[in-house]
């Protein structure tokens, strides 16, 4: 198949190019390189540079390269940002979903798999997460992604377009060539790589007093090779429809502190801070749905094993692409 892949220069969205090319896909990237990186592009796909929010720019885009299937990773996703700057979420993750989608719409491009995230359930009622939870979410990143499920809902039910809505929990780990490197990096397991290397004199535990069993927060990481995994799955079912995607097993931030220091045999000295406001105190995935319906089987869905991906990745990349 022909695949459209915004957003394949970032963490996500370059190993999925890199695995469909693997299995023989052809892939155009489309991203505007400013959060990825030029050096997370598969050297096997065509990299278009452009932004969504140039409608014109992805308009001609896929009018040029007629896919057959978008894969739409491309957006903001940090959810302190868009507390403080909830403007900047709705331009690029909605705005640039309406130009996409309607880009898609004159191109007759008729199938998309959405990125989506556990953010849109906000604090949930109940845990294990399941797809029927209420979505509330708790912050204008969450909304984003909510709002273009709602529109994605609307455009199967009235264009007949295939729409896959996977809904991410707690991304982590890294193929032999792709890792996580954002600037300024705010996540658990890439704070604690670049510790255990030095980087940074030590890790900030954000609140060790949540009703947890020690006292921090519980997250389910689930490896970005299997989660590159479940959009081919999607790509080739012939479902629609919005599914979790996680282990089903929450680890706290002490539990990944203790696994790396295991992984990487390196003190990696800890203080603690205080809450991040908006934590939800555990989030877990129940991720039967995605396994039953588009047969998607986690291969890594041990913590060692998603830890230990990203300290080889961080070894071999310790200033992430810069280098
Ligand atoms: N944490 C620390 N210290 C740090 C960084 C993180 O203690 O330096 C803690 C956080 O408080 C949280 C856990 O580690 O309890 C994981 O934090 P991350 O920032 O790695 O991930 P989040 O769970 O906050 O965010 C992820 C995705 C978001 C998504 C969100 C859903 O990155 O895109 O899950 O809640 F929206």
């Amino acid at each position: 198949m022909k695949v459209f892949v915004t957003g394949g220069a970032g963490y996500i969205g370059s190993v999925t190019t890199e695995r469909l090319l693997d299995e023989g896909d052809e892939v155009v990237v489309f991203d505007n390189l400013e959060r990825g990186h030029r050096q997370a592009v598969d050297p096997r796909a065509t990299l278009i540079e452009g932004d969504l929010r140039d409608a014109s720019r992805i308009c001609r885009a896929l009018r040029d390269t007629r896919p057959d299937a978008v894969m739409h990773f491309a957006a903001y996703a940090l959810v302190g940002e868009s507390m403080d700057r909830p403007e900047l979420y709705f331009d690029n993750n909605v705005v640039g979903f309406v130009n996409l989608t309607q880009a898609m719409l004159r191109a007759d491009t008729n199938a998309i798999v959405f990125s989506s995230t556990c953010a849109t359930y906000g604090q949930p009622e109940r845990v294990p997460i399941s797809e029927e939870e209420p979505q509330r979410p708790a912050n204008p990143y969450g909304e984003s992604k909510l709002m273009c499920e709602k529109m994605l809902f609307w455009h199967q039910r009235l264009h007949g377009m295939r729409t896959v809505a996977l809904r991410y929990f707690n991304a982590a780990g890294a193929t032999a060539k792709y890792g996580e490197d954002h600037e300024p990096e705010t996540h658990l397991i890439p704070i604690v790589m670049q510790a255990a290397l030095g980087r940074r004199p030590s890790v900030s535990v954000f609140g060790e007093d949540y009703d947890t069993p020690d006292g921090t927060c519980i997250r389910d990481y689930i490896h970005i090779a299997d989660l590159a995994q479940a959009h081919i799955r999607a790509l080739r079912a012939n479902v629609s429809g919005a599914f979790n995607l996680g282990n089903g097993n929450g680890y706290s931030v002490r539990e990944v502190v203790e696994t790396a220091r295991a992984v990487t045999g390196k003190p990696i000295p800890v203080e603690t801070a205080p809450r991040r406001p908006g934590d939800p105190p555990r989030l877990i995935a129940a991720a039967e749905k995605a396994r039953r319906e588009l047969g998607w089987q986690p291969a890594f869905p041990d913590l060692r094993a998603i830890v230990e991906s990203a300290w080889n990745w961080h070894c071999a990349h310790p200033d992430g692409y810069a280098a």
